[in-house]
């Protein structure tokens, strides 16, 4: 019983230290706590916390949808906000986790889409503007986590949009997921 209590408390607090977060980073990021962004956070199936207090989860969209499988995804951002145009001041995070969506060919409906969102068709200005959004809201020698699936798109290709060289990261044989690490290189680098 005691336990439960406390499980209670503790999930308050959690949300009461998201909604800090929140304010702080409306208030323009003066008294701002949290250190890393999420900026694609979709249903935050990454995180093994997912009200993680360190981090500000964002998204374009916000929605509760039920897959063809019965299964239910929960797009909840703290804050809605487009990669494109992040709305923090310039190096306010120390980590960045960027996963956009990979798929540019995919019905509108299907569960992939449904799940992960999907490419524009100008997709590389996306990504590329996506880039740059992470690197400017992120510290000098801060890390960002680029997250890619070669299921349409090779790496390559992606990797040419930004300027910034990632240290290294899983090279597979195979189409498959990559995780690449960056380090935001100072200006005098
Ligand atoms: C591959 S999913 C991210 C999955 C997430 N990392 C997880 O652990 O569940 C990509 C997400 O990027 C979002 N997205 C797509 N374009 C965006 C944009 N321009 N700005 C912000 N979010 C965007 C989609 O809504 C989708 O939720």
């Amino acid at each position: 019983m005691s336990g439960m209590i406390w499980m209670s408390w503790r999930t308050c607090l959690i949300r009461l230290s998201v909604w800090l977060t929140r304010f702080h980073l409306r208030q323009g990021g003066c008294e701002m706590s949290a250190v890393v962004l999420d900026p694609t956070c979709g249903a935050r199936s990454m995180w093994f916390d997912k009200t993680d207090s360190r981090a500000v989860f964002t998204d374009r969209r916000r929605e509760v949808i039920t897959l063809c499988d019965g299964r239910v995804v929960q797009v909840a951002p703290e804050i809605t906000a487009d990669f494109t145009d992040l709305p923090f001041p310039d190096e306010s995070f120390r980590l960045v986790v960027f996963d956009p969506p990979h798929l540019v060919n995919c019905g509108k409906r299907g569960w992939l889409a449904q799940k992960y969102g999907r490419l524009v068709a100008s997709w590389e200005d996306e990504i590329q503007a996506g880039f740059e959004e992470c690197f400017r809201v992120l510290r000098p020698e801060g890390v960002l986590i680029f997250k890619w699936s070669e299921v349409q798109i090779p790496l390559f290709r992606v990797l040419a949009l930004t300027d910034q060289r990632p240290l290294f990261g899983h090279t597979g044989t195979a189409p498959t997921t990559y995780w690449m690490t960056f380090m935001k290189e100072s200006k005098h680098d």
